[in-house]
């Protein structure tokens, strides 16, 4: 099924699992081509979007490209807006669907949802905006699951 190997191709990152989870309006969102389209736009090293699983941030974060690779995956498939404004609906059906390493309550991601939303809220520039919130989730997600 194409779903699951995305889910094996991507598992290297909770980020794009999280991107992989986010439905698709018409046609299935082949995320790999996504992934590559916006790495050609903005290159990131593979590195990074294992630091952010694992850390819950990126090694140097003056990588301008990196953080903007973040906000056209998020573009991309539609969990920020064309005005840069990330979509709280969309990433909690999001999150609810996903079934990561981290078990975390579908009650608490979606207060971590919001409340990354609403931490950066006032950032103007996207791809910062976008890197932050990921930033933020990964932290929150971490937290939460060295607290059990
Ligand atoms: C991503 O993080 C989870 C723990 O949060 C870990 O189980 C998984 O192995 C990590 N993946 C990579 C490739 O580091
Ligand atoms: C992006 O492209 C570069 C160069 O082809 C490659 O080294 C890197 O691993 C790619 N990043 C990701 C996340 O696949």
């Amino acid at each position: 099924m194409a779903m699951f190997s995305f889910l094996v191709i991507l598992a290297s990152s909770q980020l794009l699992v999280l991107v992989n989870a986010v439905p698709a309006s018409e046609a299935e969102v082949d995320v790999k081509e996504i992934m590559k389209k916006c790495n050609e736009s903005n290159p990131i090293d593979a590195e990074y979007l294992d630091q952010l699983n694992m850390t819950g941030s990126f090694p140097d974060e003056n990588v301008r490209s990196a953080k903007c690779f973040i906000r056209c995956m998020f573009m991309e498939t539609g969990v920020m807006d064309s005005d840069g404004k990330l979509v709280a609906a969309k990433l909690k059906e999001a999150f609810g669907k996903r079934q990561g390493p981290v078990a975390v309550k579908t009650a608490d991601l979606e207060m971590f949802v919001d409340n990354c939303i609403a931490a950066d809220a006032d950032v103007t520039c996207q791809c910062e905006r976008a890197y932050r919130f990921s930033k933020c989730l990964m932290t929150e997600e971490l937290r939460s699951a060295k607290r059990k």
